[in-house]
Protein backbone atom coordinates (compact mmCIF):
# COMPACT_ATOMS: atom_id res chain seq x y z
CA UNK A 1 0.00 0.00 0.00
CA UNK A 2 1.38 3.22 -1.15
CA UNK A 3 2.11 6.19 1.54
CA UNK A 4 -0.49 8.08 -0.56
CA UNK A 5 -3.50 5.66 -0.60
CA UNK A 6 -2.50 5.00 3.26
CA UNK A 7 -3.18 8.89 3.83
CA UNK A 8 -6.09 8.42 2.02
CA UNK A 9 -7.51 5.88 4.50
CA UNK A 10 -6.30 7.61 7.36
CA UNK A 11 -8.40 10.81 6.16
CA UNK A 12 -11.80 9.34 5.58
CA UNK A 13 -11.28 7.48 9.03
CA UNK A 14 -10.44 11.05 10.82
CA UNK A 15 -13.99 12.30 8.47
CA UNK A 16 -15.78 9.83 9.96
CA UNK A 17 -14.73 9.99 13.32
CA UNK A 18 -15.35 13.80 13.76
CA UNK A 19 -18.73 13.47 11.79
CA UNK A 20 -19.65 10.55 14.45
CA UNK A 21 -18.49 13.33 16.98
CA UNK A 22 -20.45 15.87 16.07
CA UNK A 23 -23.35 14.31 14.74
CA UNK A 24 -24.06 11.51 16.86
CA UNK A 25 -22.09 11.67 19.85
CA UNK A 26 -22.91 15.16 21.00
CA UNK A 27 -26.48 14.88 20.39
CA UNK A 28 -26.62 11.05 21.89
CA UNK A 29 -24.85 12.37 24.91
CA UNK A 30 -26.93 15.60 25.04
CA UNK A 31 -30.40 13.27 24.73
CA UNK A 32 -28.46 10.37 27.40
CA UNK A 33 -28.00 13.40 29.58
CA UNK A 34 -31.71 14.92 29.44
CA UNK A 35 -33.12 11.35 29.93
CA UNK A 36 -30.82 10.59 33.25
CA UNK A 37 -32.48 14.23 34.35
CA UNK A 38 -35.95 13.58 33.28
CA UNK A 39 -35.66 9.82 34.96
CA UNK A 40 -33.82 11.62 38.28
CA UNK A 41 -36.65 14.44 38.49
CA UNK A 42 -39.39 11.96 38.10
CA UNK A 43 -37.62 9.52 40.68
CA UNK A 44 -37.68 12.60 42.97
CA UNK A 45 -41.09 13.99 42.18
CA UNK A 46 -42.40 10.66 43.21
CA UNK A 47 -40.98 10.34 46.58
CA UNK A 48 -42.19 14.28 47.25
CA UNK A 49 -45.62 12.56 46.18
CA UNK A 50 -45.47 9.55 48.06
CA UNK A 51 -44.14 11.17 51.15
CA UNK A 52 -46.81 13.11 51.44
CA UNK A 53 -50.10 11.25 49.75
CA UNK A 54 -52.73 9.59 51.85
CA UNK A 55 -54.49 6.29 51.47
CA UNK A 56 -58.43 6.26 51.16
CA UNK A 57 -58.36 5.30 55.25
CA UNK A 58 -57.45 8.85 55.93
CA UNK A 59 -60.19 10.60 53.79
CA UNK A 60 -63.27 12.37 55.29
CA UNK A 61 -65.30 13.27 52.40
CA UNK A 62 -67.74 10.49 51.37
CA UNK A 63 -67.25 11.56 47.55
CA UNK A 64 -63.22 11.43 47.70
CA UNK A 65 -63.09 8.17 49.50
CA UNK A 66 -65.73 6.76 46.82
CA UNK A 67 -63.42 8.03 44.02
CA UNK A 68 -60.22 7.26 45.12
CA UNK A 69 -61.59 3.35 45.97
CA UNK A 70 -62.92 3.41 42.41
CA UNK A 71 -59.75 4.52 40.62
CA UNK A 72 -57.23 2.98 42.63
CA UNK A 73 -58.79 0.31 44.76
CA UNK A 74 -61.34 -1.29 42.24
CA UNK A 75 -60.23 -4.59 41.04
CA UNK A 76 -63.04 -5.41 38.14
CA UNK A 77 -61.65 -6.59 34.69
CA UNK A 78 -63.48 -5.79 31.58
CA UNK A 79 -63.44 -7.16 28.22
CA UNK A 80 -62.12 -3.62 26.85
CA UNK A 81 -58.37 -3.63 28.70
CA UNK A 82 -58.38 -6.72 26.44
CA UNK A 83 -59.24 -5.54 23.65
CA UNK A 84 -57.12 -2.03 23.45
CA UNK A 85 -53.87 -3.98 25.28
CA UNK A 86 -54.48 -6.36 21.93
CA UNK A 87 -54.32 -3.58 19.77
CA UNK A 88 -51.38 -1.79 21.58
CA UNK A 89 -49.39 -5.28 20.97
CA UNK A 90 -50.34 -4.99 17.08
CA UNK A 91 -49.26 -1.47 17.15
CA UNK A 92 -45.92 -2.60 18.65
CA UNK A 93 -44.94 -5.47 16.80
CA UNK A 94 -45.42 -3.91 13.27
CA UNK A 95 -43.12 -2.16 11.95
CA UNK A 96 -45.05 0.66 9.88
CA UNK A 97 -43.52 4.17 9.64
CA UNK A 98 -45.40 7.47 9.86
CA UNK A 99 -45.16 10.69 9.29
CA UNK A 100 -45.49 12.65 11.82
CA UNK A 101 -46.00 16.52 12.67
CA UNK A 102 -44.22 17.39 15.88
CA UNK A 103 -46.16 20.04 18.34
CA UNK A 104 -42.91 20.50 20.37
CA UNK A 105 -42.80 19.32 24.15
CA UNK A 106 -44.58 15.94 25.39
CA UNK A 107 -42.35 12.85 25.37
CA UNK A 108 -42.06 12.89 21.45
CA UNK A 109 -39.27 13.72 19.71
CA UNK A 110 -38.81 16.18 16.90
CA UNK A 111 -38.29 13.64 13.58
CA UNK A 112 -40.12 13.88 11.15
CA UNK A 113 -40.76 10.24 9.86
CA UNK A 114 -41.73 7.50 13.16
CA UNK A 115 -42.22 4.36 13.53
CA UNK A 116 -45.88 3.52 14.83
CA UNK A 117 -43.91 1.29 17.76
CA UNK A 118 -41.54 3.92 18.77
CA UNK A 119 -44.67 6.34 19.00
CA UNK A 120 -46.73 3.70 21.06
CA UNK A 121 -43.69 3.41 23.07
CA UNK A 122 -43.01 6.66 24.12
CA UNK A 123 -46.72 9.13 24.01
CA UNK A 124 -49.33 6.10 24.86
CA UNK A 125 -50.67 5.65 28.12
CA UNK A 126 -49.58 2.96 30.15
CA UNK A 127 -52.33 -0.17 30.75
CA UNK A 128 -52.41 0.69 34.23
CA UNK A 129 -52.94 4.60 33.30
CA UNK A 130 -55.55 3.71 30.84
CA UNK A 131 -57.61 1.22 32.94
CA UNK A 132 -57.68 4.09 35.92
CA UNK A 133 -58.92 6.66 33.34
CA UNK A 134 -61.65 4.01 32.31
CA UNK A 135 -62.27 3.70 35.89
CA UNK A 136 -62.75 7.30 36.66
CA UNK A 137 -64.93 7.97 33.59
CA UNK A 138 -66.89 5.20 34.91
CA UNK A 139 -67.41 6.47 37.78
CA UNK A 140 -67.83 9.69 37.14
CA UNK A 141 -69.94 8.80 34.02
CA UNK A 142 -69.99 12.49 32.38
CA UNK A 143 -71.90 13.17 29.08
CA UNK A 144 -69.58 15.04 27.03
CA UNK A 145 -65.49 14.76 27.55
CA UNK A 146 -62.92 16.67 25.55
CA UNK A 147 -59.09 15.33 25.16
CA UNK A 148 -55.95 17.22 23.81
CA UNK A 149 -53.63 15.07 22.40
CA UNK A 150 -55.44 11.52 20.94
CA UNK A 151 -51.60 10.23 19.88
CA UNK A 152 -52.57 6.85 18.26
CA UNK A 153 -56.11 6.78 20.24
CA UNK A 154 -54.87 4.81 23.13
CA UNK A 155 -56.30 6.67 26.24
CA UNK A 156 -58.75 7.88 23.51
CA UNK A 157 -60.55 4.21 23.50
CA UNK A 158 -60.86 3.60 27.30
CA UNK A 159 -61.96 6.64 28.25
CA UNK A 160 -64.19 6.24 25.03
CA UNK A 161 -65.35 3.10 25.96
CA UNK A 162 -65.73 3.79 29.92
CA UNK A 163 -68.83 6.00 28.73
CA UNK A 164 -70.09 4.42 25.91
CA UNK A 165 -73.21 7.10 25.49
CA UNK A 166 -71.28 10.23 26.21
CA UNK A 167 -70.37 12.87 23.77
CA UNK A 168 -66.11 12.79 22.99
CA UNK A 169 -64.34 15.00 20.71
CA UNK A 170 -60.82 13.98 20.96
CA UNK A 171 -58.11 16.62 19.50
CA UNK A 172 -54.64 15.80 17.74
CA UNK A 173 -52.66 18.03 15.76
CA UNK A 174 -50.56 15.07 13.44
CA UNK A 175 -52.82 13.90 10.99
CA UNK A 176 -51.17 10.57 10.46
CA UNK A 177 -51.21 9.74 13.94
CA UNK A 178 -54.96 11.04 14.25
CA UNK A 179 -55.93 8.24 11.33
CA UNK A 180 -53.76 5.30 13.05
CA UNK A 181 -56.31 6.57 16.00
CA UNK A 182 -59.35 6.74 13.99
CA UNK A 183 -59.08 3.03 13.01
CA UNK A 184 -58.42 2.06 15.79
CA UNK A 185 -61.62 3.56 17.42
CA UNK A 186 -63.41 2.22 14.65
CA UNK A 187 -62.09 -1.66 15.24
CA UNK A 188 -63.33 -1.34 18.69
CA UNK A 189 -66.59 -0.32 17.60
CA UNK A 190 -66.37 3.26 19.12
CA UNK A 191 -68.99 5.55 17.38
CA UNK A 192 -69.29 8.50 20.48
CA UNK A 193 -65.50 9.61 19.58
CA UNK A 194 -64.58 12.01 16.63
CA UNK A 195 -61.05 12.56 16.04
CA UNK A 196 -60.31 16.30 15.12
CA UNK A 197 -57.39 17.40 13.43
CA UNK A 198 -55.02 20.48 14.04
CA UNK A 199 -53.18 22.58 16.59
CA UNK A 200 -54.93 22.84 20.07
CA UNK A 201 -54.50 26.47 19.67
CA UNK A 202 -57.11 26.16 16.48
CA UNK A 203 -59.65 23.13 17.36
CA UNK A 204 -59.97 23.80 21.36
CA UNK A 205 -62.51 26.58 21.26
CA UNK A 206 -64.69 25.25 18.47
CA UNK A 207 -64.87 21.98 19.96
CA UNK A 208 -65.92 23.27 23.13
CA UNK A 209 -68.44 25.18 21.13
CA UNK A 210 -69.69 22.16 19.51
CA UNK A 211 -69.97 20.30 22.81
CA UNK A 212 -71.52 23.83 24.14
CA UNK A 213 -70.32 22.28 28.14
CA UNK A 214 -67.69 19.84 28.94
CA UNK A 215 -67.89 17.38 31.47
CA UNK A 216 -64.31 15.97 31.72
CA UNK A 217 -61.57 17.51 30.39
CA UNK A 218 -58.15 15.23 29.68
CA UNK A 219 -55.00 17.51 29.00
CA UNK A 220 -52.51 15.25 27.70
CA UNK A 221 -51.23 16.90 25.12
CA UNK A 222 -48.03 20.23 24.81
CA UNK A 223 -46.88 19.72 28.21
CA UNK A 224 -45.42 23.37 29.32
CA UNK A 225 -46.42 26.04 31.56
CA UNK A 226 -48.14 28.48 29.33
CA UNK A 227 -50.00 26.51 26.75
CA UNK A 228 -51.42 24.24 29.63
CA UNK A 229 -52.95 27.31 31.81
CA UNK A 230 -54.20 28.77 28.17
CA UNK A 231 -55.61 25.38 27.36
CA UNK A 232 -57.11 25.31 31.52
CA UNK A 233 -58.85 28.96 31.00
CA UNK A 234 -60.12 28.57 27.64
CA UNK A 235 -62.06 25.15 29.19
CA UNK A 236 -63.43 26.85 32.30
CA UNK A 237 -66.17 28.79 30.54
CA UNK A 238 -67.37 25.76 29.70
CA UNK A 239 -67.14 23.90 32.67
CA UNK A 240 -70.34 23.46 35.01
CA UNK A 241 -70.58 22.30 38.65
CA UNK A 242 -69.70 18.74 37.67
CA UNK A 243 -66.87 19.26 35.54
CA UNK A 244 -63.54 17.69 35.90
CA UNK A 245 -60.29 18.35 35.04
CA UNK A 246 -57.42 15.64 33.98
CA UNK A 247 -54.24 16.72 33.87
CA UNK A 248 -51.71 14.25 32.72
CA UNK A 249 -47.59 14.21 33.17
CA UNK A 250 -47.77 17.16 35.84
CA UNK A 251 -44.40 15.71 37.64
CA UNK A 252 -42.47 15.07 33.71
CA UNK A 253 -41.25 18.65 34.51
CA UNK A 254 -40.99 21.32 36.93
CA UNK A 255 -42.60 22.97 34.25
CA UNK A 256 -45.55 20.93 34.59
CA UNK A 257 -45.74 20.62 38.07
CA UNK A 258 -45.41 24.43 38.22
CA UNK A 259 -48.69 24.33 35.65
CA UNK A 260 -50.38 21.85 38.11
CA UNK A 261 -49.56 24.34 41.19
CA UNK A 262 -50.97 27.70 39.66
CA UNK A 263 -54.58 25.66 38.38
CA UNK A 264 -54.91 23.58 41.65
CA UNK A 265 -54.36 27.31 43.24
CA UNK A 266 -57.08 28.45 40.96
CA UNK A 267 -60.10 30.63 42.69
CA UNK A 268 -62.32 28.67 40.64
CA UNK A 269 -60.69 25.31 41.89
CA UNK A 270 -62.37 23.58 44.98
CA UNK A 271 -61.27 20.31 44.91
CA UNK A 272 -57.72 19.09 43.76
CA UNK A 273 -57.03 15.37 43.93
CA UNK A 274 -53.02 14.04 43.06
CA UNK A 275 -52.94 10.30 41.53
CA UNK A 276 -49.77 10.58 40.76
CA UNK A 277 -50.68 8.89 36.75
CA UNK A 278 -52.47 11.87 36.65
CA UNK A 279 -54.14 14.66 38.32
CA UNK A 280 -57.89 15.91 38.74
CA UNK A 281 -59.09 19.59 39.67
CA UNK A 282 -62.98 19.88 39.99
CA UNK A 283 -64.41 23.14 39.55
CA UNK A 284 -67.93 22.30 42.13
CA UNK A 285 -69.03 25.12 44.56
CA UNK A 286 -70.42 22.98 46.51
CA UNK A 287 -67.35 21.54 48.08
CA UNK A 288 -66.59 25.27 50.38
CA UNK A 289 -63.61 23.95 51.43
CA UNK A 290 -60.32 24.08 48.61
CA UNK A 291 -59.18 20.75 49.54
CA UNK A 292 -55.76 18.69 47.58
CA UNK A 293 -55.28 15.20 48.39
CA UNK A 294 -51.95 13.34 47.23
CA UNK A 295 -53.45 9.32 46.81
CA UNK A 296 -51.99 6.25 46.66
CA UNK A 297 -53.46 3.00 46.98
CA UNK A 298 -53.88 1.33 50.67
CA UNK A 299 -51.07 -1.30 50.00
CA UNK A 300 -48.57 1.28 49.05
CA UNK A 301 -48.81 1.92 52.98
CA UNK A 302 -49.95 -1.19 54.64
CA UNK A 303 -48.90 0.53 58.47
CA UNK A 304 -51.76 3.07 57.18
CA UNK A 305 -54.48 0.22 57.33
CA UNK A 306 -56.70 1.22 59.41
C1 LIG B 1 -48.61 12.41 25.03
S1 LIG B 1 -49.38 12.36 23.48
C2 LIG B 1 -51.02 11.86 23.84
C3 LIG B 1 -51.09 10.45 24.32
C4 LIG B 1 -52.48 9.89 24.44
N1 LIG B 1 -53.37 10.77 25.17
C5 LIG B 1 -52.41 8.56 25.14
O1 LIG B 1 -52.36 8.57 26.37
O2 LIG B 1 -52.38 7.54 24.49
C6 LIG B 1 -49.57 14.05 23.10
C7 LIG B 1 -50.14 14.31 21.71
O3 LIG B 1 -50.50 15.68 21.65
C8 LIG B 1 -50.22 16.17 20.36
N2 LIG B 1 -49.97 17.63 20.50
C9 LIG B 1 -49.03 18.22 21.28
N3 LIG B 1 -49.12 19.55 21.18
C10 LIG B 1 -50.15 19.82 20.33
C11 LIG B 1 -50.75 21.02 19.86
N4 LIG B 1 -50.32 22.22 20.22
N5 LIG B 1 -51.79 20.90 19.00
C12 LIG B 1 -52.24 19.69 18.61
N6 LIG B 1 -51.72 18.51 19.03
C13 LIG B 1 -50.68 18.58 19.89
C14 LIG B 1 -49.00 15.41 19.87
O4 LIG B 1 -49.01 15.32 18.47
C15 LIG B 1 -49.17 14.06 20.57
O5 LIG B 1 -49.71 13.10 19.70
Amino acid sequence: MSVQTLDNKLLIVKYLFSYFRTNFYKKTRGRIACDIFSMLYQFLAFLRFYWSAVTKYQLHSPFVFELAHAVLEDRRWYYTFRDVEQLRERMLSGDEIIEVEDFGAGRTRSQKRRSLRQIVRQAGSSARQGQRLFRLAQWLAPKTMIELGSSVGISTMYLASAVRQACFLSLEGSPQTAEVARANLSWLGLGNTEIRTGAFEQTLLPALQSLQSVDLVYLDGNHRLEPTLQYFETCLPFAGTHTVFVLDDIHWSPEMYTAWQRIRQHDQVTLSIDFFDFALAFVNPDFRVKQHWNIVPAWWKLWKFY
